[in-house]
């Protein structure tokens, strides 16, 4: 059996941070990457753990995961599952954990699927590569909040031993029967 990563990512990031966790998985169990957005047809019956990631965007995940979470509850509730949110509130260390960071809080809340684990991973910060009004806005948010407002930086704040530890736990937690 295999592990699947599922991403939504806008710019990137979550991308990396998918194939981070897949590389971590993959001396343990084979491990299949895909963009949620281009799932049509999924063999659930190869995989017995699955993972899902995705990013937030003016206060919000992509509509695509939701549509997904709706559409496979059950696959997802018979496999060992987990999710993770990226995002820029989560810079703060405070607001990194699936309690303290908003998204991630009202997601669980709502969400037909109960992951078994969850993680909350701060995002990055990449002005020059934003349209102008996406640049002026979050050098906006940025401003309010105390974080970076030089648009001609680009800045990583995820923590890539979170990444790592969240990865091993999840690939050692055991299976469930089906
Ligand atoms: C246009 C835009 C809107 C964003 N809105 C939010 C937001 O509302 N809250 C937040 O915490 N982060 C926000 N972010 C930060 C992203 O979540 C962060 O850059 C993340 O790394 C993006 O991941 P991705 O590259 O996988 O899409 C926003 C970023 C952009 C470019």
């Amino acid at each position: 059996m295999k592990a699947l990563i599922l991403y939504s990512s806008r710019d990137g990031q979550t991308r990396e941070i998918a194939s981070y966790i897949a590389n971590t998985i993959k001396p343990h169990q084979e491990c299949d990457v895909m963009n949620i957005l281009h799932v049509q047809h999924l063999d659930w019956e190869q995989y017995d753990r699955v993972l899902i990631g995705a990013s937030i965007r003016y206060g919000h995940f992509h509509s695509a995961l939701g549509r997904f979470v709706k559409n496979n509850v059950a696959q997802l509730q018979q496999r060992v599952s987990g999710f993770f949110s990226v995002n820029l509130t989560a810079r703060k260390p405070e607001k990194r954990t699936p309690q303290t960071n908003g998204y991630t809080r009202k997601f669980l809340l709502h969400s037909p699927w109960q992951p078994d684990s969850c993680a909350v991973f701060a995002g990055a910060l990449r002005y020059p590569r934003y349209r102008w009004s996406d640049r002026v806005m979050i050098q906006l948010i940025m401003r309010l909040t105390g974080g970076e407002t030089d648009t001609s930086k680009e800045v990583g704040y995820t923590d890539w031993q979170q990444v790592e530890r969240f990865a091993e736990e999840f690939v050692q937690m055991s299976g469930k029967s089906r």
